[in-house]
């Protein structure tokens, strides 16, 4: 039994066999496979999630699975239960959970007590399930990820932490630009920059966002604010304002750059509507891909029980 609660859960072969296997799935465009016939999958989220869910609503019924979502409201996490009475009982009923926690150690938590396999449905420290997607969609893009030279600009977060962990297993070059007070987690970044060295790809933090976009071909962004840092908001407005992504700032990435967001995005913070808009931007695309590296993923896990 495995579970994904960051990308290094899986080798690096395995990722590489989950890219192609999403590649499968998005062309064969058939509804109706049959791998998680007789499964029920549950979705165990404390945070909002529109993509989230729906990729693995839909992804679970299009393999032939059911799926059970439990809001906040109905388990009342932590509060009503706690985790490890959560995810024995659940595990009884259920092929597969797929949780949203706040804190890192709850989807660790969420692993240690289930009998199925656990799925990081994004947590403070990882968002392993976005990272798929979006090492999907740099192929798709550019026919390859080894050797890509991508920037991420902003936010120090769980999006970046899996797009690093990402980058440095399939030997793409990453330069990450945060303010000096958000930079990525120290331990996480550690074992990134480490993966990278053994990969042939390098892993790169600095203040400035220009210095990081210059001949970038993938310019990242996500939000200044993650859900559950509210009471930061005015404080991080103010560090993250040169960090945006906009139309001056993008005239130093490479020609044919593409511009990705895991969604949901703020215009007029981390990106301009412009630059969502524009031709380089992919981040429909990539959100669409969600829903076909989740069956891959779903498929892989599910497999082996
Ligand atoms: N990108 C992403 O995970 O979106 P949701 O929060 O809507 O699931
Ligand atoms: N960093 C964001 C990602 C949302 C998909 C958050 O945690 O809110």
């Amino acid at each position: 039994m495995r579970h994904f609660l960051t990308l290094t859960d899986v080798t690096e072969a395995e990722l590489r066999a989950l890219l192609s296997e999403t590649a499968r799935y998005k062309r064969s465009r058939v509804y109706h496979h049959q791998a998680l016939a007789g499964r029920t999958v549950a979705l165990v989220f404390q945070k909002p999630s529109m993509r989230t869910r729906v990729a693995f609503e839909v992804a679970v019924l299009q393999l032939g699975g059911s799926v059970i979502y439990l809001g906040q409201d109905d388990i009342q996490l932590g509060q009503r239960e706690p985790i490890k009475d959560v995810a024995r009982v659940l595990s009884r009923y259920v092929d597969a959970i797929v949780a949203r926690t706040f804190a890192h150690s709850d989807a660790e938590a969420f692993a240690q007590y289930a009998t199925c396999p656990v799925i990081n449905g994004l947590s403070d420290a990882a968002h392993p399930c976005q990272a798929l997607a979006d090492l999907f969609t740099m192929h798709e893009q550019f026919g390859r990820v080894k050797g890509l030279r991508v920037a991420y600009v902003g936010d120090g977060n769980n999006v970046l932490h899996s797009l690093a962990e990402g980058c440095a297993m399939l030997g793409a070059h990453l330069t990450v630009a945060t303010p000096p007070a958000y930079r990525p987690d120290a331990t996480i970044w550690k074992r990134v920059s480490r993966m990278a060295a053994s990969h042939g790809a390098t892993v790169q933090w600095m203040p400035d966002p220009t210095r990081a976009i210059n001949g970038a071909q993938v310019i990242y962004t996500d939000v200044w604010v993650s859900m559950g840092q509210e009471a930061q908001r005015r404080a991080k407005l103010k560090a993250f304002r040169p960090y945006q992504l906009n139309m001056q700032l993008l005239k130093h990435a490479a020609k044919g750059y593409r511009v990705m967001h895991c969604l949901p995005a703020h215009r007029g913070e981390e990106i301009t509507d412009d630059v969502m808009e524009g031709k380089h931007s992919v981040v429909i695309d990539q959100a669409e891909n969600r829903l076909h590296a989740q069956k891959a993923l779903l498929a892989f896990l599910l497999k082996r029980r």
